[in-house]
């Protein structure tokens, strides 16, 4: 059975030109706008709360984990830089769909999902950045059924975000075996 794909070229045509302040947001976007992009400032605020507290971690992994620590170290700061990575693309979709990323700092942690949370030991540290990276699993998992086929883009930016969580994940549980029992 083959099933028939037709598109009205003409119409989409003339509506392309129609609304061509709206960017790359088209008549068939068919999103809840305003409700996709408050998902994505919400998700732009826990990738900012996480690059700091992984920066916060790098930094205070050599002193407090000894030679542990040093083994991580490294690792916790590649993981800052793709927290970071993750919040420069949030932020330039919402742009995209014609909203406003909200960096402030003033409301950054009401809004994340995830906490900043320190820790006065190594295994405290890595616990906390496991919970949190298990936080944003659950929560882009839970966005991307939302979203749906509603907009295809914004899918597909959480599913590569969601996968690279998972890494981050499995490498925290890994680390958190190996690290001898104190
Ligand atoms: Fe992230
Ligand atoms: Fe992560």
């Amino acid at each position: 059975m083959t099933t028939n794909f037709s598109i009205d070229l003409d119409g989409i045509r003339k509506r392309a030109r129609s609304h061509i302040e709206a960017g790359a947001v088209t008549d068939g976007y068919q999103g809840d706008r305003d409700t996709i992009i408050k998902l994505l400032n919400d998700s732009l605020a826990t990738e900012l709360v996480c690059v700091l507290r992984y920066r916060q971690h790098h930094f205070m992994s050599a002193s407090l984990g000894g030679i542990a620590g040093y083994a991580v170290t490294g690792e916790l700061l590649q993981h800052s830089q793709e927290e970071l990575a993750h919040a420069d693309r949030l932020a330039e979709r919402i742009t995209q769909l014609g909203g406003v990323p909200d960096f402030s700092p003033q409301t950054l942690i009401a809004r994340s999902h995830a906490d900043y949370a320190i820790s006065d030991s190594l295994r405290g540290m890595l616990v906390e950045d496991l919970v949190a990276e298990r936080i944003a699993i659950d929560t882009y998992t839970a966005i991307i059924r939302f979203v749906a086929d509603k907009d295809p883009t914004t899918r597909r930016l959480f599913e590569e975000i969601l996968a690279q969580e998972e890494d981050h994940a499995d490498e925290l549980s890994d680390f958190l075996k190996r690290l001898p029992i104190s």
